[in-house]
């Protein structure tokens, strides 16, 4: 059934993966590509509504009903806008999927990580991206981008520790085999390169 490519951008707030995702989409329509920007939790009407409810400060939401409200919204987003635009031979970027549950529902709230990974699974049909990019801040950088944070929702007013284990996380999660780290801590235009230069080879097969 799939003809498109489907790049997953995955690293902690702040670290500009919306930033990068909309220098991608650029390119690529210059190459000629329908691209198709989304982000989790969302992209769909009824994944939105989630979103909302998983972001709103008021919200009193324990861990394993956060990790079926993440999952719930990615059942719909995969079934309603992923799949019918791979089909389509489009090319998704998807600020955030799996691996984010993984970091912060398994290592950030702690629940097991088999847990997250099979409802993963389930969630997403078993769809798997052709490509993550992980980005990978240093510890300085990402203290300098706290100062400047806007508004903030009810996961980024989790306590620093929070937070803390979260990046740590995704500093694993990079090393694992089959994802693409991305050094986050340089100049924009220097991260697009190689953000440019590895789905290039996603192009060319
Ligand atoms: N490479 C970079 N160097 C310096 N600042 C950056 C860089 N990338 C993004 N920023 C800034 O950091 C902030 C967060 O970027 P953003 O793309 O929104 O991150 P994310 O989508 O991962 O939360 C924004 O103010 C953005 O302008
Ligand atoms: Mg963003």
């Amino acid at each position: 059934m799939k003809k498109g490519i489907f790049i997953v951008l995955e690293g902690p707030d702040r670290s500009g993966k919306s930033t990068q995702a909309a220098l991608l989409k650029t390119w690529l329509e210059e190459l000629g590509h329908e691209v198709l920007v989304t982000r989790e939790p969302g992209g769909t009407y009824l994944s939105e509504k989630i979103r909302k409810i998983l972001l709103d400060p008021k919200s009193n939401i324990e861990p394993m009903t956060e990790l079926f409200l993440y999952e719930t919204s990615r059942i719909k987003h995969t079934l309603e806008k992923i799949m019918p635009a791979l089909k389509a031979g489009k090319v998704i970027i998807s600020d955030r999927y799996t691996l984010s549950t993984t970091a912060y529902q398994g290592y950030g709230r702690g629940l097991p990580l088999t847990t997250v990974e099979t409802l993963n699974r389930i969630a997403t049909m078993d769809l798997k991206p052709d490509v993550t990019i992980v980005f990978d801040i240093p510890d300085k950088v990402f203290a300098q981008r706290e100062l400047t944070r806007p508004g903030r929702d009810r996961i980024e007013r989790e306590p620093d520790s929070f937070r803390r284990r979260v990046n740590r996380a995704y500093k694993l999660l990079a090393r694992r085999p089959g994802i693409t780290r991305i050094d986050a801590g340089r100049p924009v235009e220097t991260i697009q390169k190689d953000i440019r230069a590895r789905v290039s080879k996603l192009l060319k097969k």
